[in-house]
Protein backbone atom coordinates (compact mmCIF):
# COMPACT_ATOMS: atom_id res chain seq x y z
CA UNK A 1 0.00 0.00 0.00
CA UNK A 2 1.01 3.55 -0.53
CA UNK A 3 1.28 5.69 2.34
CA UNK A 4 0.73 9.65 2.28
CA UNK A 5 2.08 10.85 5.52
CA UNK A 6 0.70 14.43 7.03
CA UNK A 7 4.05 15.27 8.12
CA UNK A 8 4.91 19.29 9.34
CA UNK A 9 1.44 20.32 7.65
CA UNK A 10 1.72 18.91 4.08
CA UNK A 11 1.16 15.43 2.59
CA UNK A 12 4.30 13.18 1.71
CA UNK A 13 4.58 9.93 -0.34
CA UNK A 14 6.53 7.09 1.33
CA UNK A 15 5.71 4.59 -1.58
CA UNK A 16 5.21 0.86 -0.62
CA UNK A 17 5.94 0.78 3.38
CA UNK A 18 6.57 -2.27 5.61
CA UNK A 19 5.88 -2.04 9.40
CA UNK A 20 10.27 -2.00 9.22
CA UNK A 21 9.86 0.90 7.41
CA UNK A 22 7.28 2.95 8.56
CA UNK A 23 9.58 2.38 12.06
CA UNK A 24 12.78 3.63 10.43
CA UNK A 25 10.82 6.88 9.37
CA UNK A 26 9.91 7.79 13.16
CA UNK A 27 13.00 7.16 14.51
CA UNK A 28 15.12 9.10 11.52
CA UNK A 29 12.81 12.49 11.74
CA UNK A 30 12.79 12.02 15.30
CA UNK A 31 8.63 12.07 15.16
CA UNK A 32 6.81 12.05 18.60
CA UNK A 33 4.32 9.25 17.34
CA UNK A 34 1.49 8.83 15.69
CA UNK A 35 -1.77 10.67 16.34
CA UNK A 36 -4.27 9.17 13.99
CA UNK A 37 -3.57 5.64 12.94
CA UNK A 38 -4.17 5.53 9.15
CA UNK A 39 -7.72 4.16 8.54
CA UNK A 40 -8.62 6.61 5.86
CA UNK A 41 -6.77 5.00 2.49
CA UNK A 42 -3.53 4.21 4.36
CA UNK A 43 -2.56 7.94 5.60
CA UNK A 44 -0.97 8.11 8.67
CA UNK A 45 -0.38 11.63 10.84
CA UNK A 46 2.63 12.37 12.70
CA UNK A 47 3.54 15.05 15.01
CA UNK A 48 7.31 15.59 15.41
CA UNK A 49 8.80 15.07 18.62
CA UNK A 50 9.32 18.35 20.55
CA UNK A 51 7.25 20.51 18.73
CA UNK A 52 3.89 19.76 19.37
CA UNK A 53 2.28 17.34 22.39
CA UNK A 54 -0.91 17.16 21.81
CA UNK A 55 -2.99 17.71 18.31
CA UNK A 56 -6.72 17.88 17.52
CA UNK A 57 -8.40 14.44 16.19
CA UNK A 58 -10.78 13.45 13.63
CA UNK A 59 -13.78 11.89 15.38
CA UNK A 60 -13.28 8.55 13.42
CA UNK A 61 -12.30 6.75 16.63
CA UNK A 62 -14.99 8.53 19.21
CA UNK A 63 -17.46 7.57 16.81
CA UNK A 64 -16.52 4.04 16.78
CA UNK A 65 -16.22 4.24 20.72
CA UNK A 66 -19.68 6.07 21.15
CA UNK A 67 -21.39 3.22 18.54
CA UNK A 68 -20.01 0.20 20.52
CA UNK A 69 -20.60 1.87 24.09
CA UNK A 70 -24.19 3.12 23.69
CA UNK A 71 -23.36 6.91 23.64
CA UNK A 72 -22.91 10.24 21.75
CA UNK A 73 -20.53 12.46 21.65
CA UNK A 74 -21.77 16.24 22.42
CA UNK A 75 -20.95 18.53 19.37
CA UNK A 76 -21.35 22.34 20.55
CA UNK A 77 -21.44 25.10 18.65
CA UNK A 78 -18.43 27.69 19.34
CA UNK A 79 -18.39 31.45 18.81
CA UNK A 80 -16.25 33.13 21.30
CA UNK A 81 -13.80 32.66 23.81
CA UNK A 82 -15.69 32.22 26.91
CA UNK A 83 -18.13 29.34 25.10
CA UNK A 84 -15.05 27.13 24.42
CA UNK A 85 -13.34 27.54 27.92
CA UNK A 86 -16.94 26.51 29.23
CA UNK A 87 -17.24 23.52 27.05
CA UNK A 88 -13.76 22.51 27.00
CA UNK A 89 -13.47 22.66 31.08
CA UNK A 90 -16.68 20.99 31.49
CA UNK A 91 -15.41 18.16 29.15
CA UNK A 92 -11.59 17.82 30.86
CA UNK A 93 -13.32 17.75 34.64
CA UNK A 94 -16.06 14.79 33.26
CA UNK A 95 -12.97 13.58 31.34
CA UNK A 96 -15.25 13.38 27.87
CA UNK A 97 -14.37 13.39 23.93
CA UNK A 98 -15.92 16.81 22.63
CA UNK A 99 -16.59 17.96 18.79
CA UNK A 100 -16.13 21.53 18.80
CA UNK A 101 -18.38 22.92 15.80
CA UNK A 102 -17.73 26.26 14.07
CA UNK A 103 -20.61 27.17 11.54
CA UNK A 104 -20.72 29.73 8.61
CA UNK A 105 -22.03 32.41 10.89
CA UNK A 106 -19.26 31.89 13.52
CA UNK A 107 -16.54 32.32 10.95
CA UNK A 108 -18.44 35.64 9.77
CA UNK A 109 -18.53 36.66 13.09
CA UNK A 110 -15.16 35.75 15.41
CA UNK A 111 -13.04 35.36 11.95
CA UNK A 112 -11.74 31.52 11.36
CA UNK A 113 -8.39 32.01 12.28
CA UNK A 114 -9.49 33.19 15.84
CA UNK A 115 -11.55 30.58 16.27
CA UNK A 116 -9.05 27.98 15.52
CA UNK A 117 -6.34 29.58 17.53
CA UNK A 118 -8.93 29.39 20.56
CA UNK A 119 -9.98 25.66 19.72
CA UNK A 120 -5.73 25.27 20.18
CA UNK A 121 -5.45 26.86 23.28
CA UNK A 122 -8.16 24.41 24.83
CA UNK A 123 -6.16 21.46 22.99
CA UNK A 124 -3.13 22.66 24.92
CA UNK A 125 -5.10 23.49 28.28
CA UNK A 126 -6.98 20.09 28.20
CA UNK A 127 -4.06 17.46 26.99
CA UNK A 128 -5.97 14.59 28.13
CA UNK A 129 -9.57 14.66 26.11
CA UNK A 130 -10.06 14.07 22.42
CA UNK A 131 -11.28 17.62 20.94
CA UNK A 132 -12.23 17.71 17.12
CA UNK A 133 -12.88 20.69 14.82
CA UNK A 134 -15.76 20.50 12.81
CA UNK A 135 -17.39 22.59 10.43
CA UNK A 136 -21.30 22.56 10.98
CA UNK A 137 -23.29 23.05 7.99
CA UNK A 138 -20.88 23.91 5.13
CA UNK A 139 -22.58 25.10 2.35
CA UNK A 140 -20.57 24.69 -0.42
CA UNK A 141 -17.13 22.89 -1.78
CA UNK A 142 -15.48 26.33 -1.38
CA UNK A 143 -16.07 27.00 2.18
CA UNK A 144 -15.47 23.12 3.14
CA UNK A 145 -11.78 23.64 1.34
CA UNK A 146 -11.06 26.56 3.32
CA UNK A 147 -11.93 24.57 6.56
CA UNK A 148 -9.76 21.74 5.38
CA UNK A 149 -7.13 23.67 4.53
CA UNK A 150 -7.43 25.87 7.60
CA UNK A 151 -6.54 23.27 10.53
CA UNK A 152 -10.12 21.33 10.87
CA UNK A 153 -10.46 17.82 11.59
CA UNK A 154 -13.95 17.58 10.42
CA UNK A 155 -16.40 18.76 7.86
CA UNK A 156 -20.11 18.88 7.37
CA UNK A 157 -20.96 19.27 3.94
CA UNK A 158 -25.13 20.06 3.80
CA UNK A 159 -26.57 19.79 0.22
CA UNK A 160 -29.30 18.05 2.13
CA UNK A 161 -32.04 20.90 -0.04
CA UNK A 162 -30.42 20.10 -2.99
CA UNK A 163 -32.09 16.95 -5.13
CA UNK A 164 -30.83 13.49 -4.17
CA UNK A 165 -28.38 13.34 -7.18
CA UNK A 166 -27.13 16.30 -6.40
CA UNK A 167 -26.42 16.21 -3.15
CA UNK A 168 -24.38 12.93 -3.79
CA UNK A 169 -22.44 14.55 -6.29
CA UNK A 170 -21.28 17.29 -4.63
CA UNK A 171 -20.76 15.14 -1.11
CA UNK A 172 -18.75 13.08 -2.92
CA UNK A 173 -16.70 15.84 -4.26
CA UNK A 174 -15.88 17.43 -1.06
CA UNK A 175 -15.16 13.85 0.27
CA UNK A 176 -12.78 13.09 -1.93
CA UNK A 177 -10.78 16.42 -1.14
CA UNK A 178 -11.13 16.01 2.85
CA UNK A 179 -10.13 12.27 2.59
CA UNK A 180 -7.20 13.33 0.54
CA UNK A 181 -6.19 15.53 3.94
CA UNK A 182 -7.18 13.22 6.34
CA UNK A 183 -10.16 14.87 7.18
CA UNK A 184 -13.76 13.04 7.69
CA UNK A 185 -17.14 14.41 6.28
CA UNK A 186 -20.68 14.41 7.66
CA UNK A 187 -23.33 14.86 5.31
CA UNK A 188 -27.05 15.10 5.75
CA UNK A 189 -30.77 12.99 4.07
CA UNK A 190 -33.32 14.53 4.48
CA UNK A 191 -34.37 18.48 5.91
CA UNK A 192 -34.63 19.89 9.38
CA UNK A 193 -37.00 22.51 9.86
CA UNK A 194 -35.49 26.08 11.30
CA UNK A 195 -33.20 28.01 11.43
CA UNK A 196 -29.34 27.50 9.90
CA UNK A 197 -27.08 30.65 9.38
CA UNK A 198 -29.16 31.91 6.48
CA UNK A 199 -31.48 29.62 5.61
CA UNK A 200 -35.08 29.19 7.23
CA UNK A 201 -36.56 25.57 6.50
CA UNK A 202 -40.14 26.21 7.06
CA UNK A 203 -42.01 23.32 9.18
CA UNK A 204 -43.68 23.02 5.65
CA UNK A 205 -40.78 22.04 3.95
CA UNK A 206 -38.79 20.38 6.18
CA UNK A 207 -39.26 16.57 5.27
CA UNK A 208 -38.03 13.33 7.22
CA UNK A 209 -35.08 11.21 5.59
CA UNK A 210 -36.36 8.45 3.77
CA UNK A 211 -34.33 5.20 5.23
CA UNK A 212 -34.71 3.54 1.47
CA UNK A 213 -31.96 6.24 -0.17
CA UNK A 214 -29.34 6.07 2.57
CA UNK A 215 -27.43 2.84 1.30
CA UNK A 216 -27.06 4.25 -2.19
CA UNK A 217 -25.97 7.68 -0.49
CA UNK A 218 -23.35 6.45 1.57
CA UNK A 219 -22.06 3.88 -0.97
CA UNK A 220 -21.82 6.67 -3.34
CA UNK A 221 -20.33 9.55 -1.26
CA UNK A 222 -18.18 7.77 0.92
CA UNK A 223 -18.95 10.05 3.34
CA UNK A 224 -18.13 9.25 7.26
CA UNK A 225 -21.56 10.34 9.11
CA UNK A 226 -24.84 11.05 8.30
CA UNK A 227 -27.14 13.63 9.78
CA UNK A 228 -30.85 12.57 9.38
CA UNK A 229 -34.33 14.33 10.12
CA UNK A 230 -36.51 12.54 12.68
CA UNK A 231 -38.35 15.15 13.79
CA UNK A 232 -35.82 17.66 15.69
CA UNK A 233 -35.55 21.34 14.12
CA UNK A 234 -32.73 24.39 14.90
CA UNK A 235 -33.58 27.10 16.92
CA UNK A 236 -35.26 27.51 20.65
CA UNK A 237 -39.02 26.88 19.45
CA UNK A 238 -38.76 23.33 17.61
CA UNK A 239 -42.46 22.49 18.56
CA UNK A 240 -45.76 24.80 18.98
CA UNK A 241 -47.96 24.67 22.00
CA UNK A 242 -50.86 22.81 19.93
CA UNK A 243 -48.20 19.90 18.49
CA UNK A 244 -47.69 18.70 22.30
CA UNK A 245 -49.90 17.49 25.16
CA UNK A 246 -50.09 18.09 29.01
CA UNK A 247 -48.55 15.66 31.51
CA UNK A 248 -49.90 15.53 34.92
CA UNK A 249 -47.60 18.44 36.31
CA UNK A 250 -48.95 20.52 33.54
CA UNK A 251 -45.86 20.27 31.00
CA UNK A 252 -45.89 20.22 27.69
CA UNK A 253 -44.51 17.04 26.37
CA UNK A 254 -43.57 17.62 22.41
CA UNK A 255 -44.31 14.70 19.78
CA UNK A 256 -41.97 11.84 19.80
CA UNK A 257 -38.88 11.62 17.86
CA UNK A 258 -39.30 9.35 14.70
CA UNK A 259 -37.68 6.62 16.04
CA UNK A 260 -38.92 3.90 13.40
CA UNK A 261 -36.88 5.55 10.55
CA UNK A 262 -33.58 5.74 13.22
CA UNK A 263 -34.20 1.95 13.49
CA UNK A 264 -34.51 2.09 9.49
CA UNK A 265 -31.68 3.89 9.54
CA UNK A 266 -29.87 1.29 11.33
CA UNK A 267 -30.77 -1.85 9.77
CA UNK A 268 -29.74 -0.29 6.73
CA UNK A 269 -26.34 0.99 7.73
CA UNK A 270 -24.99 -1.20 10.46
CA UNK A 271 -21.95 0.11 12.38
CA UNK A 272 -22.63 3.78 10.76
CA UNK A 273 -22.31 7.06 12.80
CA UNK A 274 -26.02 8.76 12.82
CA UNK A 275 -26.01 12.64 13.70
CA UNK A 276 -28.86 14.08 15.23
CA UNK A 277 -29.14 18.31 14.84
CA UNK A 278 -31.42 20.59 16.55
CA UNK A 279 -30.71 18.82 19.82
CA UNK A 280 -31.66 21.70 22.33
CA UNK A 281 -33.59 20.76 24.42
CA UNK A 282 -34.42 24.50 25.81
CA UNK A 283 -34.53 24.38 29.52
CA UNK A 284 -37.50 26.12 30.56
CA UNK A 285 -35.14 27.79 33.91
CA UNK A 286 -33.12 29.53 30.87
CA UNK A 287 -36.20 29.72 29.45
CA UNK A 288 -38.06 31.40 32.65
CA UNK A 289 -34.78 33.24 33.48
CA UNK A 290 -34.82 35.28 30.07
CA UNK A 291 -38.55 36.10 30.34
CA UNK A 292 -38.09 37.43 34.20
CA UNK A 293 -35.61 39.55 33.27
CA UNK A 294 -36.84 41.44 29.84
CA UNK A 295 -36.70 38.99 27.53
CA UNK A 296 -39.72 37.54 25.44
CA UNK A 297 -39.56 33.78 24.39
CA UNK A 298 -43.00 32.67 24.41
CA UNK A 299 -43.13 29.03 24.10
CA UNK A 300 -39.77 28.37 23.13
CA UNK A 301 -39.70 24.15 23.35
CA UNK A 302 -36.93 21.69 22.77
CA UNK A 303 -36.37 18.01 22.44
CA UNK A 304 -36.79 16.11 25.91
CA UNK A 305 -33.91 14.55 27.38
CA UNK A 306 -34.68 11.01 27.60
CA UNK A 307 -35.55 11.14 23.66
CA UNK A 308 -31.64 12.19 23.27
CA UNK A 309 -30.55 9.39 25.58
CA UNK A 310 -32.75 6.61 23.52
CA UNK A 311 -31.28 7.99 20.40
CA UNK A 312 -27.73 8.34 21.81
CA UNK A 313 -27.76 4.15 23.49
CA UNK A 314 -28.89 3.64 19.44
CA UNK A 315 -26.75 4.41 16.27
CA UNK A 316 -26.75 8.39 16.93
CA UNK A 317 -23.40 9.34 17.61
CA UNK A 318 -23.21 12.88 17.51
CA UNK A 319 -25.71 15.16 19.32
CA UNK A 320 -25.63 18.55 18.31
CA UNK A 321 -25.97 21.69 20.56
CA UNK A 322 -26.16 25.08 19.92
CA UNK A 323 -29.38 26.80 21.30
CA UNK A 324 -29.36 25.52 25.38
CA UNK A 325 -26.22 27.32 25.35
CA UNK A 326 -27.16 30.72 23.60
CA UNK A 327 -30.40 30.43 26.27
CA UNK A 328 -27.42 29.93 29.28
CA UNK A 329 -25.61 33.34 28.29
CA UNK A 330 -28.23 35.29 27.30
CA UNK A 331 -30.23 34.39 30.49
CA UNK A 332 -27.41 34.91 33.35
CA UNK A 333 -26.72 38.03 31.18
CA UNK A 334 -29.91 39.23 30.99
CA UNK A 335 -30.12 38.61 35.22
CA UNK A 336 -26.91 40.19 36.20
CA UNK A 337 -27.79 43.39 33.92
CA UNK A 338 -31.23 43.29 35.53
CA UNK A 339 -30.06 42.45 39.03
CA UNK A 340 -26.68 44.69 39.02
CA UNK A 341 -28.11 47.54 36.95
CA UNK A 342 -24.39 49.84 37.88
CA UNK A 343 -21.58 47.44 36.85
CA UNK A 344 -20.39 47.84 33.09
CA UNK A 345 -17.14 45.40 33.10
CA UNK A 346 -17.85 42.54 30.96
CA UNK A 347 -16.12 40.25 32.96
CA UNK A 348 -18.45 40.40 35.61
CA UNK A 349 -21.72 39.41 33.80
CA UNK A 350 -19.21 36.98 30.91
CA UNK A 351 -17.65 35.12 34.36
CA UNK A 352 -21.35 33.90 35.39
CA UNK A 353 -22.27 32.99 31.74
CA UNK A 354 -19.29 30.96 31.11
CA UNK A 355 -19.93 28.91 34.74
CA UNK A 356 -23.56 28.41 33.69
CA UNK A 357 -22.64 27.20 30.26
CA UNK A 358 -20.25 24.87 31.58
CA UNK A 359 -22.87 23.54 34.01
CA UNK A 360 -25.47 23.10 31.66
CA UNK A 361 -22.58 21.02 29.33
CA UNK A 362 -21.70 19.14 31.98
CA UNK A 363 -25.33 18.22 32.39
CA UNK A 364 -25.59 16.76 28.45
CA UNK A 365 -22.17 14.98 29.27
CA UNK A 366 -23.22 12.93 32.07
CA UNK A 367 -27.09 12.90 31.85
CA UNK A 368 -27.79 12.89 28.32
CA UNK A 369 -25.43 11.84 26.09
CA UNK A 370 -23.26 9.22 28.20
CA UNK A 371 -20.01 10.32 27.22
CA UNK A 372 -18.51 11.30 30.63
CA UNK A 373 -15.24 9.56 31.60
CA UNK A 374 -15.17 8.21 27.80
CA UNK A 375 -12.10 10.25 26.97
O1 LIG B 1 -27.46 24.85 12.99
C1 LIG B 1 -27.31 25.99 13.37
C2 LIG B 1 -26.41 26.30 14.51
O2 LIG B 1 -27.16 26.54 15.67
C3 LIG B 1 -25.51 27.43 14.17
O3 LIG B 1 -26.22 28.62 14.16
O4 LIG B 1 -25.67 29.56 11.94
O5 LIG B 1 -26.54 31.02 13.78
O6 LIG B 1 -24.23 30.10 13.88
P1 LIG B 1 -25.63 29.90 13.38
P1 LIG C 1 -30.07 23.46 18.28
O1 LIG C 1 -30.60 24.73 17.67
O2 LIG C 1 -31.18 22.57 18.69
O3 LIG C 1 -29.12 23.75 19.40
O4 LIG C 1 -29.26 22.69 17.14
C1 LIG C 1 -27.93 23.01 16.87
C2 LIG C 1 -27.45 22.38 15.61
O5 LIG C 1 -28.03 21.47 15.06
C3 LIG C 1 -26.18 22.87 15.07
O6 LIG C 1 -25.89 22.29 13.84
ZN1 LIG D 1 -27.56 21.80 12.64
Amino acid sequence: MIFHIFLERKWNTFGVLSKYKLKKIIENRKLYGIIKYGNIGGMIRFIKKGTIKMALVTTTEMFKKAYDGGYAIGAFNVNNMEIVQAITEACREENAPVILQVSKGARAYANHTYLVKLVEAAVLECPDIPVALHLDHGDSFETCKSCIDGGFTSVMIDASSKSFEENIEITRKVVEYAHDHGVVVEAELGSLAGIEDEVNVSAEAASYTRPEEVEEFVAKTGCDSLAIAIGTSHGAYKFTPEQCTVNEQGILVPPALRFDVLEEVTRRLPGFPIVLHGSSSVPQDYVKMVNANGGKMPNAIGVPEEQLRKAAALSVCKINIDSDLRLAMTGTIRKFFNDEPSKFDPREYLKPARANIKELVRHKLVNVLGCAGKA
